[in-house]
């Protein structure tokens, strides 16, 4: 047999000396000696030792989180560490404020998405694409708060158990709903978050972080504002073939 005859001859290659000197430097970095006995093949967390001893052991430093100590910064904290001209009770108050707008939008967001798959109806394929864009929207938005944030000082919320808390739109459920009930929940939601951006963009204003309050106008408002255009009239009640 052609193939086994082949295979025969193909000798394990001798250990190139380099692979060898890291396998012993990697050995002797993390303290294990030559003589450590192979893990057990149940332990999902041992370190694999390569079958070929002459391998270099290459092997991530896994489940970290087990053992840290503290985090780098608590969550509503600020830090200076960036030289923006910007007092730390300023970043405070904006960090605060932007947080806020950031688990709305996290939640619009989402909320977006929900109606997007969930929709029926005439007027599905208008709203199907109208809500997947004001998603990518929203997304882009959840983008540039939380950078904001994090170039403020202070830490961005991100986990949806987190967002659940804070956010201040109300929780749809988790039902499919008629249309114009998803288009209302919308409208509520973008209310609430163009008061806040109202009352956050004048705050802003006025304890002097312009790049916040442009944030908040140039960007959240503006682009709710425009949503909230494109969703209401989906509520009108115009009639479809014959005018009245
Ligand atoms: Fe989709």
């Amino acid at each position: 047999m052609a193939t086994k005859a082949t295979s025969a001859k193909k000798a394990p290659a001798a250990p190139a000396p380099r692979v060898a000197a890291a396998k012993k430097a990697a050995a002797a970095s993390d303290g294990r000696a030559d003589t450590a006995k192979a893990p057990d093949a149940a332990d999902i967390d041992a370190p694999v030792r390569p079958a070929d001893r002459n391998q270099p052991l290459v092997q991530p430093i896994l489940n970290q989180q087990r053992d840290a100590v503290a985090p780098l910064q608590k969550f509503g904290t600020v830090a200076q560490r960036l030289p923006i001209g910007l007092s730390e009770q300023v970043r405070q108050e904006s960090v605060t404020m932007l947080n806020q707008l950031l688990a709305d939008t996290i939640t619009l967001r989402d909320m977006y998405k929900k109606h997007h798959w969930q929709v029926v109806g005439p007027t599905f394929y208008q709203l199907h694409l109208l809500y997947d864009k004001h998603y990518e929207e929203q997304s882009e938005l959840v983008d540039t708060i939380a950078e904001r944030i994090q170039i403020l000082g202070g830490v961005a919320v991100a986990m949806a158990a987190d967002v659940a808390e804070l956010t201040s739109i109300p929780r749809p459920p988790k039902d499919r709903e008629e249309a114009p009930v998803q288009v209302s929940r919308l409208l509520e939601a973008h209310q609430i978050m163009l008061k806040n951006c109202h009352d956050f963009a004048k705050r802003a204003d006025d304890s002097g972080d312009d790049g916040t309050n442009d944030l908040v106008v140039s960007d959240v408002m503006r682009t709710n504002e425009m949503q909230v255009w494109f969703v209401s009239e989906h509520v009108v009640n115009t009639p479809l073939a014959k005018a009245e």
